[in-house]
């Protein structure tokens, strides 16, 4: 086995270094046919994406703007991840028909719930059209530069040809150096069909979340409908079943080890063109500053979840999304560490130099990594307090945030006035009865008193106002929680009652407000211009400095556009790695290992008896494979978040897999991939189907699908 590997590092290592990378789908080159030729696909590149003809872009809409999708059916079957329609399975839920818990299925197409806010966009089709943005900037300086991009932005989204139900919106790649249309179709009747409960389409929830080995059936079905024209409608109880231009067949040959695999979505962002300067100040002040903010936070909550059950119930949500970025921070910052992804964009930012050099563009580009190296220097305390300002007022303490939302109401007030003010009272005050309605004094006090004590010391205290500068954090924290209003809903919609003069007064004079706005005055007046400012400038400088990386790399460098939440596709391998010294992670998991994590009644890892006993008989239909069911599996696609739900796809166009994660080791691909240890995580279609077929017993949706044996 260890020589294999070895033997295996030398000859399978050029491949592994042609990973990586999200490209866009109309712009595949000669380059990444070659690639993903090599690595195995079967399919040419029209295949993926074609205009005049049918092809697998047409079956990938952008979920919700969120989370990517898939349609499985010629009805309009849509696949995405638990995660990504967790809200409108919580939405349709109630104390009877906990769905969240118990799963849903709908038996028939009448049966299926309607969602009020749930969108899905399809890409009709992507054209260049940055000459027409550019157009008329050439002389400018930045910021007028700016302002005539966005001026042409959104006159050629007007007036470029589109169909009256689509859309155009343009959007910018490299850095301002590419601009490029998008055609889109919109569907706005998306209902739910299916949903496997918690304890399979969250299974391991935190405690496993960004991890590999992973076992979750992270997936939920919807249907999109249409009118009598197959064209997008709101929802109406006559719309039909979209028919898609294109389907995913579903494969059931499996997977294994160097298996080709694409994965098609659309990835948020990423950063993978900073400078080594950046990646430095990320590393070690940036990160650590925003983990130590919510490590606290998580740390107050935990505490009171694990003794108190209606406490647990009421944070648990936020307690998932503030550990999620948490824990991919963690990751990251390890992995940038253990990659020496600092030396290595020192190395190639030497290399560049030399490039310019050889170029005689020293004119042109000589500066630019002098200027990134000043300019971040000049923004790292700005970058640092905003980063505090953020985590602790803005995110993780909740009557700072409540407060902010009402300093937001009194800069109305001040700017559009009294009738204005009074419109969005209203709104505002309504917005907050369900935030209470998950809120605790108590928890929200210790997480005050954590926050606001790093807000007051590890702040540059330049920025720090006064009233919260080298004072006794813990009074201060009794005060508030003690006086203010902005502990209850009842008391908050007291404080706020009259005309707007006479709540703007009492706000005021509240304690815990006071302390919001101490914070936001000095952030807005100290803060805010000046980060900007440099903001800006960097902007600026990153893209001239990816400007000069394309026209200066070797034809062989693989420059892809950073993440912009537009459709991608990144291609790979399905491949084990290697966590850490003399530890293997095997590629595919196996339901054996969700009975090996089983915890009987725990919150995370308990596991329907219905499961159990389908284990036990293994009884796994066509699904499983040598008596074992496969259930996730990990391959060395690019991907990041938003490419929940994408698909993965086999060398011949067959769904293979659905994406929900990444592994923690390899979080860092957002600023630096590394094919060695960067992983993205499926879940394995045939635990899909076995679990909608042989445990929901919704074997109408499977005969709906296109099954490849
Ligand atoms: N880490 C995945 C993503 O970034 C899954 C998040 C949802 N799951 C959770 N346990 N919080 O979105
Ligand atoms: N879970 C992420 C999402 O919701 C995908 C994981 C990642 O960041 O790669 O998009």
């Amino acid at each position: 086995m260890k020589l294999l590997r070895l033997l295996f590092l030398f000859v399978a290592l050029p491949a592994l270094a042609q990973q990586g990378g999200m490209w866009i789908p109309s712009l595949l080159k000669g380059m990444n046919e070659k690639e993903m030729k090599h690595l195995g696909m079967k399919m040419s590149v029209q295949d993926i994406y074609d205009v005049n003809h049918s092809s697998l872009k047409d079956a990938v809409p952008h979920f919700n703007g969120g989370c990517t999708s898939e349609v499985i059916s010629s009805q309009g079957l849509l696949l995405t991840n638990h995660h990504c329609g967790y809200g409108e399975i919580q939405s349709h839920s109630t104390v009877e028909h906990d769905y969240l818990t118990n799963g849903f299925w709908a038996i028939s197409q009448a049966e299926e719930l309607p969602n009020e806010d749930l969108e899905v966009t399809f890409i009709v089709k992507i054209e260049d059209v940055t000459t027409k943005v550019l157009e008329g900037t050439q002389a400018l300086d930045e910021k007028a530069r700016v302002q005539k991009i966005q001026q042409n932005i959104s006159s050629l989204t007007k007036t470029l040809p589109k169909e009256s139900w689509q859309e155009n919106s343009i959007r910018t790649f490299y850095e301002g150096n590419q601009y490029m249309l998008f055609v889109t179709e919109t569907f706005k009747d998306v209902r739910l069909v299916g949903a496997p409960p918690s304890s399979i389409g969250k299974f391991g929830s935190d405690t496993d979340n960004w991890v590999w080995p992973r076992h979750t059936g992270d997936f939920s079905i919807f249907r999109i409908y249409a009118d009598k024209s197959n064209r997008p409608a709101a929802y109406s109880k006559d719309n039909v079943p979209y028919k898609p231009k294109h389907f995913f067949p579903v494969s059931l040959k499996g997977i294994k080890e160097d298996d080709f695999t694409l994965v098609f979505g659309y990835p948020g962002r990423t950063t993978e063109y900073l400078p080594a300067t950046a990646v430095e100040q990320t590393v070690s002040v940036l990160n650590p500053a925003k983990i130590e903010v919510r490590d606290a936070a998580l740390k107050v909550m935990d505490g009171f979840m694990r003794k108190d059950n209606a406490i647990k119930i009421q944070y648990a949500a936020k307690y998932a999304s503030i550990a999620n970025y948490w824990k991919k921070w963690i990751g990251e910052t390890q992995g940038l560490k253990k990659t020496n992804a600092v030396a290595v964009k020192k190395n190639q930012e030497k290399e560049f130099t030399a490039r310019a050099q050889k170029a005689s563009k020293q004119a042109q580009y000589g500066n630019l990594l002098a200027d990134f190296e000043t300019n971040y220097k000049a923004i790292e305390h700005y970058s640092l307090a905003r980063d505090y300002f953020t985590e602790v007022a803005l995110r993780n303490t909740e009557l700072l945030t409540i407060g902010y939302k009402l300093y937001q109401l009194e800069q109305v007030y001040k700017n559009k006035g009294a009738q204005a003010f009074n419109d969005r009272k209203a709104n505002l005050i309504a917005s907050f009865e369900s935030t209470y309605k998950d809120y605790n004094k108590n928890v929200d006090e210790k997480i005050f008193e954590q926050l606001i004590a790093l807000y007051g010391t590890k702040v540059p205290q330049q920025f720090v106002p006064k009233e919260l500068a080298g004072v006794d954090y813990a009074k201060l924290t009794k005060e508030v929680y003690t006086s203010s209003k902005l502990t209850g809903f009842a008391s908050v919609k007291e404080l706020m009652a009259g005309d707007a003069d006479k709540a703007i007064t009492a706000l005021n004079a509240d304690k815990g407000y006071q302390v919001i706005k101490a914070m936001a005055d000095a952030y807005f007046e100290k803060v805010a211009p000046k980060y900007e400012e440099l903001s800006l400038k960097i902007a600026a400088l990153q893209r001239t400095y990816v400007q000069a990386l394309l026209e200066l790399s070797p034809a062989e460098a693989r420059l892809f556009p950073d993440a912009n939440s537009t459709l991608r596709v990144t291609y790979g391998k399905v491949k084990g790695y290697e966590p850490r010294d003399a530890t293997y992670y095997e590629p595919v998991t196996y339901l054996d290992g969700v009975m090996e994590k089983y915890v009987p009644g725990d919150y995370e890892f308990d596991v329907p008896e219905k499961l159990i006993d389908l284990y036990n008989k293994k009884d796994y239909g066509q699904y499983g494979e040598n008596g074992k069911m496969p259930v996730c599996f990990i391959g060395t696609n690019h991907t990041t978040g938003g490419n929940s739900g994408s698909p993965a796809i086999d060398a011949k166009g067959n769904l293979i897999g659905l994406n929900f994660d990444r592994v923690w080791e390899g979080t860092m691909s957002d600023i630096y991939y590394d094919p060695s240890i960067c992983r993205n995580i499926m879940v394995d279609m045939r635990y899909v189907l076995f679990i909608i077929d042989k445990y929901a017993g919704a074997t109408h949706l499977v005969n709906e699908m296109k099954l490849v044996k």
